[in-house]
């Protein structure tokens, strides 16, 4: 079977979906791989590494997607409407595709992909279980993108994060507020952590108390009834009323006025980010602050943030990074890289070397939105799933 990894061309991209080291793995499992040309170059792999590792480097996307069987993808193909190449059309009938694909949000591509006959993956659909773990996508690029986020804040920042004692006289420790403890949000803590800060968390979901302590953090957050029963059975936050987010804001307001750093996480799937930094808050920030709103891309946490952008209101640095992972380039790749290889390991029959795509397997069935030129996802096509 013939394996594509074609350059990411999507604004701001500059990741790919295999590493010199998955493509060695991958050709062990019995794939022919190849590497459009330049594909690993954002991320510091160069076409001779792949190669090295067994790799072929075609010349083009055209030539590189047009004989694969399966394709690994960071983010979704391109459409024709996007302008650009038409990613899609590139694809031969039958071809699986694995990478994020914004399946809920981006109808128009999975009528598409399945127009196009094209077995389509979406990994950011993965369920989340102990045996997928090793497959997440979400979870590997989350955890760099909070480390990148203390990094770009604290470069933002016109003070120091730890605290000195010199000669000249002594800096004061910076103070940091992580809101949002999911996988990003922690390692932000961490993050902020080993540089000096003093660091203060909150998030919505009471199992996230004990993780901020244990990094060394202090916890913040209303914490009444609603508080205490804030969690799903997947492990993600639910919308919390109107009355328990004013109170939120209330104890948000009085310690947002102290801190110097303020990184923003928080996310509820499916729904617009909450606004968890007001104006009013910003304003009671000292200049020179520095906030990252970390959900731009979900209409963000705070209502000043701009996308791709970092803007100056009242004083305060406003960053809105269009995509954290990718300022990481080559550890990102590498570990998103290593969630397709763990994904589609167990699909590949030992034998033939083919791929035996088992609907009934829990993994499959999360994250399989086409097959056969149809839209077969449940959370997609729920009258067909059920039948
Ligand atoms: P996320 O990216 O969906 O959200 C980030 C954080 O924002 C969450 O902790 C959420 O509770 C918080 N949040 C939402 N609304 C808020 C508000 N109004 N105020 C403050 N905070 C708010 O979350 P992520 O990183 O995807 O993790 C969610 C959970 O899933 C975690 O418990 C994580 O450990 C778990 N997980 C489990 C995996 C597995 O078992 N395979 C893999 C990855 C994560």
């Amino acid at each position: 079977m013939k394996l594509a990894v074609p350059k990411e061309r999507r604004a701001h991209e500059t990741r790919v979906a295999a590493s010199p080291e998955t493509v060695k793995k991958l050709s062990a499992l019995g794939f022919e791989l190849i590497v459009e040309t330049g594909a690993g170059l954002t991320a510091a792999f160069t076409d001779e590494a792949y190669a090295q590792a067994g790799a072929t480097i075609a010349p083009d996307a055209a030539s590189a997607l047009g004989q694969a069987d399966l394709v690994f993808k960071v983010q979704r193909p391109l459409l024709a409407s996007e302008g650009g190449i038409d990613e899609v059309s590139l694809l031969k009938p039958g071809t699986a595709l694995v990478c994020s694909l914004g399946a809920l949000y981006n109808r128009d591509l999975i009528d598409a992909l399945a127009k196009a006959n094209v077995t389509a993956f979406a990994m950011e659909l993965l369920p989340r279980i102990t045996r997928a773990q090793s497959m997440d996508i979400l979870s590997s690029q989350a955890n760099l993108a909070g480390y990148k986020a203390v990094v770009d804040a604290a470069g933002h920042f016109s003070r120091a994060f730890p605290m000195m004692m010199t000669p000249a006289g002594t800096i004061a420790p910076a103070r940091a507020l992580i809101m949002g403890v999911g996988v990003a949000g922690l390692q932000a803590i961490a993050t902020a952590k080993r540089l000096g800060a003093i660091v203060s968390a909150t998030d919505v979901r009471p199992a996230t108390k004990e993780q901020v302590q244990s990094l060394g953090g202090k916890f913040i957050a209303v914490e009444d009834e609603e508080f205490k029963a804030a969690e799903t059975s997947g492990g993600y936050a639910k919308e919390m009323s109107k009355e328990y987010q004013a109170k939120q804001a209330a104890l948000i307001a009085e310690t947002i006025a102290k801190q110097d750093i303020v990184i923003t996480t928080a996310l509820i799937p499916g729904r617009k980010a909450p606004v968890l930094v007001t104006e009013e808050m910003v304003a009671s920030m000292k200049p020179g602050s520095v906030i990252l709103d970390m959900a731009v891309e979900q209409g963000g946490n705070c209502p000043l943030s701009e996308f791709g952008k970092t803007v100056v209101k009242h004083g305060v640095s406003i960053i809105g990074p269009a995509n954290l992972p990718a300022g990481i380039a080559t550890d990102a790749s590498a570990l998103f890289a290593r969630n397709l290889l763990n994904f589609i390991t167990p699909m590949v029959e030992k034998e033939t070397k083919a791929l035996k795509i088992d609907v009934a397997d829990e993994v499959v069935k999360g994250t399989l939105v086409t097959q056969g030129g149809k839209v077969v996802h449940a959370q997609l096509a729920p009258a067909a799933a059920q039948a």
